[in-house]
C-alpha cells in the first residue's frame, strides 16, 4: 500500500487560529482525504508550536505561565480543526515529552557530527517572526513581514554551521528539481543559498521557555530549531527506525510562503547535518489577504473560522478556501466574493441539480432511481473530468480539481435543461435521462468528498446509496456506470439555501 505523509506548519499558540491557518489546514486535509480515497495509507500531521519568546510574551500579557497559556490556546486550534472536519491522524504539541526527547536526540546528532559550535552574535530580531534580519532586509527600519520595529539582540550561544552546507544544498536542489514547488519558490530558495549562507544561532540563555540543550543546560534551543523537528518526532525518529523509514523522506510539507527559508534552506541542511535525507516535498502556498494585507495574528484583521462557519456552514467554508485561489498565489478574502460563490456554485449549481433530480424522480419515477445509460453523452464528460481531477489533486491544485468537478455539475444541469425531463411523461427515455443524472451525482459526490465531506455523504444518501463515499476506491469507483438503479430517492430541503 502506498504511503502518503502530509504536514501543515505547527502554529504558534500566541493567539487563536484565523482563516489563514484554516487555509493551510483545510488544504492539507482535502489532499489527505483524496489520498485515502486512492487507497493510500495516509499520515496527516498538524499541531502547535509552543515555545519561544513570542508565546512566552503572549502568556505574560495574559498573566499566565507559558505552559498554561499554551494548553489553553492549543485547545483552540484543536477545536477549530474539529469544527472544520479536519481528519488529522496526529496532533503534535512541541511541549510533549516525545518532542523534547526527539529534539535532543536530533540536535545531539548534529552536535556529535561537528556542525554546532559556540560563539557570540548580535542580530536584529523580530519577535513576531521569531526570525533574524539583516539591515538590508528591513523595510524602513521595520520587519518586512510585520512592519514593526526589530530588536537588537546580543548573546553568547551555539551556532549551527549552516555556511558549510551551501554546496550540498545547491547540489540537492540540482538533483531534486521537483522537491520544492511551485518552482518559482525553489528558485527563491536557490538564490538565497547562492547569496552565501551564514551560521545561525540556535540556542538562547536569555529565557527558559524552550527545549533544554542536552550538552549544556544553561541553554534552550531557539524555537525554530525545535519546531522543524516536529515533522520527525511524529514518525518516531531515533525510536522506531522502521516506522521512520516508511514515511521519510517521502513527506509533503505544506507551508505558507513566509516560512520558505526555514523549510527550504535550514531544514534540509539540518537533516543533512543529522545524517538523514532532506524532506522530499515542500509545497509553498501564498497568503490569504484582507484588503491587500496578510491576515495575521499580530494584526487586527483576523477572521475566525467559527464566524464563517456560522454564516455559511462548514463545507461551504472549506469549499471557498479551496476554490477561491490557486494554491501558490495570494488571494484576497472578502465576504462578498464568498457569498457570491456560495450562491452561484453551491446553491445554484450543485444544490439545484440535486433538487431537480430528486423532484423529478419523486414525481415521475415513483421515487425510485433508474440506472444510467452506458452510452450516455455524460459518460465521456465524466471520464475526462475524472482524469483531470486526478491530475489536479495529485499536483496540489484543489482549485483546479474543484473547477473541473463543477464542470461536470454544470454539464449535468445543461443535460437536464436540454432534455427537460420535467416535461416528459414516464417512459424509458425519461428513465435514461434521470439515471444519467443520478450517476453524474454519484460521481460528483465522490469527487467533492475531499473538499466537502459531509455534503458528499448527504448527497450519497439522498440518491439512495448506502455506506459512505469515504469507503469508495478511486479511480475505479468513479468510472461511469456504478449507480445500480432501483434505489429509493429522498427529496428534502435544499442542500445550500440561498443566502441574501
Ligand atoms: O510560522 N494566509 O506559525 P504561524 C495563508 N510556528 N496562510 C496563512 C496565513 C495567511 N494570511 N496566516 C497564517 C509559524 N497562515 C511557525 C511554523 S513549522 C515547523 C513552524 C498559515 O502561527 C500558513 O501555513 O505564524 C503559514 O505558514 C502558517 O499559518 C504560519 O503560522
Ligand atoms: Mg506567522
Amino acid at each position: 500500500m502506498a504511503k502518503f505523509y502530509i504536514t501543515t506548519p505547527i502554529y504558534y499558540v500566541n493567539d487563536a487560529p484565523h482563516i489563514g491557518h484554516a487555509y493551510t489546514t483545510v488544504t492539507a486535509d482535502a489532499i489527505a482525504r483524496w489520498h485515502r480515497l486512492l487507497g493510500d495509507q495516509v499520515l496527516f500531521l498538524t499541531g502547535t508550536d509552543e515555545h519561544g519568546l513570542k508565546v512566552a510574551r503572549a502568556a505574560e500579557r495574559q498573566g499566565m505561565d507559558p505552559k498554561s497559556w499554551a494548553d489553553k490556546t492549543s485547545k483552540r486550534f484543536l477545536e477549530a480543526w474539529e469544527l472544520l472536519s479536519i481528519s488529522n491522524d496526529d496532533f503534535i504539541r512541541t511541549t510533549e515529552p516525545r518532542h523534547y526527547a526527539t529534539v535532543q536526540r536530533f540536535l545531539q546528532a548534529v552536535y556529535d557530527n561537528g556542525y554546532i559550535t559556540k560563539g557570540t552574535w548580535t542580530g536584529l530580531y523580530c519577535v513576531d517572526c521569531e526570525d533574524y534580519y539583516t539591515e538590508a532586509q528591513l523595510v524602513e527600519g521595520n520587519c518586512p513581514v510585520h512592519a514593526r520595529p526589530v530588536e537588537v539582540v546580543e548573546e553568547e550561544n551555539y551556532f549551527f554551521k549552516l555556511s558549510l552546507f551551501t554546496e550540498q544544498l545547491l547540489d540537492w536542489y540540482d538533483h531534486h528539481p521537483q522537491a520544492v514547488l511551485p518552482s518559482s519558490k525553489a528558485n527563491e530558495a536557490i538564490s538565497f543559498i547562492r547569496q552565501g549562507l551564514q551560521d545561525i544561532s540556535i540556542t538562547r540563555t536569555s529565557f527558559k521557555w524552550g527545549v533544554p540543550v542536552p550538552w549544556d543546560n544553561e541553554h534552550v534551543f531557539y524555537v525554530w530549531y525545535d519546531a522543524l523537528i516536529n515533522y520527525v518526532t511524529a514518525i518516531s525518529y531515533g525510536v522506531d527506525q522502521d516506522n521512520f523509514n516508511q514515511w521519510w523522506p517521502a513527506v509533503h510539507h505544506l507551508i505558507g510562503k513566509e516560512i520558505l527559508r526555514f523549510h527550504c534552506v535550514w531544514w534540509p541542511a539540518m537533516c543533512m547535518a543529522a545524517g538523514i535525507a532532506p524532506p522530499g516535498h515542500v509545497f509553498v502556498h501564498g497568503w490569504l489577504l484582507v484588503g491587500g494585507e496578510k491576515m495575521a495574528k499580530s494584526k487586527l484583521n483576523q477572521i475566525t473560522p467559527a464566524e464563517l462557519v456560522e454564516q455559511f456552514g462548514v463545507d461551504a467554508v472549506r469549499y471557498h478556501l479551496l476554490r477561491d485561489t490557486p494554491l501558490g498565489s495570494d488571494g484576497d478574502f472578502s465576504y462578498e466574493a464568498m457569498l457570491s460563490r456560495y450562491n452561484a456554485d453551491l446553491a445554484n449549481n450543485l444544490g439545484n441539480l440535486l433538487s431537480r433530480v430528486t423532484a423529478v424522480v419523486t414525481s415521475k419515477c415513483g421515487g425510485v432511481g433508474p440506472s444510467p445509460n452506458p452510452d450516455s453523452e455524460l459518460a465521456s464528460v465524466t471520464d475526462q473530468v475524472l482524469e483531470q481531477a486526478l491530475g489536479a489533486w495529485d499536483n496540489f491544485a484543489p482549485y483546479e480539481a474543484l473547477d473541473v468537478t463543477w464542470k461536470l455539475i454544470k454539464e449535468t444541469n445543461a443535460y437536464l435543461e436540454a432534455n427537460e425531463p420535467w416535461r416528459m411523461e414516464p417512459s424509458d427515455s425519461l428513465d435514461k435521462v434521470m439515471g444519467d443524472a443520478l450517476e453524474a451525482l454519484r460521481i460528483v459526490a465522490l469527487l467533492i468528498f475531499p473538499a466537502m465531506p459531509s455534503t458528499s455523504v448527504t448527497l450519497w444518501r439522498r440518491i439512495g446509496l448506502e455506506g459512505s463515499p469515504a469507503n469508495a476506491r478511486l479511480p475505479e469507483s468513479a468510472r461511469w456506470g456504478g449507480y445500480p438503479g432501483g434505489l429509493p430517492i429522498q427529496r428534502s430541503e435544499p442542500l445550500f439555501p440561498r443566502i441574501k
